[in-house]
């Protein structure tokens, strides 16, 4: 059994400079953060702060200027294009801004796709939880035969976390999944994202730039001009907005 304080992911003076050659600007300078197993860790940061090239790169989707990325114990620009797909794959659940649900697709053939495509293990295996723990986990009885433009932006991020768990994914990667939603569906999302860390142990990392969200997590990073910023290293409870705000203060984000 792995250690609950070993890192799932481990990023060392990551780099991302975009532009051409007279005009190189770093998007994301020299920044280094672990996620440990089991923990709820918030990156959080203004907009155009870099927050999704950062998360892009730690998962494998876009390849940093310099750097490490270690993930589930690879470094994951050592492999190749392929394995790193496949990596990824096995290992990431992704929750994006705008749902990203294929469109004539049900919400039970939604959720169900990491598994026809093979994620987690072998093809269409079931490797994380069924699809009816989802469904009633995330309230979604009832909308199995629903297409995604019958339900509502908090009903279909819903099911957009349902689709990236199913395949038990090591660690659960959200960019901004409240931005889209109404701030009650904002909060109930935060809540399935607490509860499925606390009752299933399941890793997470989020970006957002919301305070609000952050303070539902364990650990929250501060970026700002692409630069991170000391960890708020606090035990759960103390993460709250009150010491989120003071910190953003602090760095006068
Ligand atoms: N492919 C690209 N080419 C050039 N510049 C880029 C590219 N992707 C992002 N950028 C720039 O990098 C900066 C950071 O972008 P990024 O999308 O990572 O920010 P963000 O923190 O996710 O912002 P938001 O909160 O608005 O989503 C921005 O100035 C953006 O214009
Ligand atoms: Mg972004």
């Amino acid at each position: 059994m792995t250690p609950t304080d070993e890192a799932i992911l481990k990023v060392e003076k990551l780099y991302k400079f975009f532009g051409s050659a007279e005009g190189r600007f770093p998007v994301v300078r020299e920044a280094s953060f672990s996620v440990p197993r089991g923990r709820f860790v918030t990156i959080m940061g203004p907009s155009g702060s870099g927050k999704s090239t950062l998360l892009h790169m730690v998962s494998g989707l876009e390849p940093p200027s310099g750097g490490r990325v270690e993930l589930d114990g690879h470094d994951l620009y050592a492999l190749n294009e392929k394995r790193r797909t496949l990596l990824r794959r096995d290992t990431v659940g992704f929750v994006f801004q705008f749902y990203n649900l294929i469109p004539n697709l049900n919400v039970a053939e939604n959720v169900r796709l990491p598994l026809l495509i093979g994620a987690g293990g072998g093809a269409g295996e079931q490797v994380g939880s069924t699809l009816e723990e989802l469904i009633e986990t995330f309230s979604l009885q009832g909308k199995e035969r629903s297409y995604p433009y019958q339900l509502s932006g908090g009903e279909m991020q819903r099911v957009s976390i349902a689709r990236a768990l199913i395949s038990n994914p090591a660690i659960l990667m959200a960019d901004e999944p409240t931005g889209n939603i109404s701030s009650s569906a904002g909060q109930e999302v935060m809540e399935l994202f607490r509860r499925s860390c606390d009752e299933r142990g399941q890793t997470i990392l989020l970006v957002t730039h919301n305070a609000r969200d952050a303070a539902f997590s364990d650990e929250v990073h501060f970026l700002k001009d692409g630069e991170l910023h000391e960890a708020q290293r606090l035990a759960g409870a103390a993460v709250t907005p009150e010491n989120i705000a003071s910190s953003l203060s602090t760095l006068g984000i």
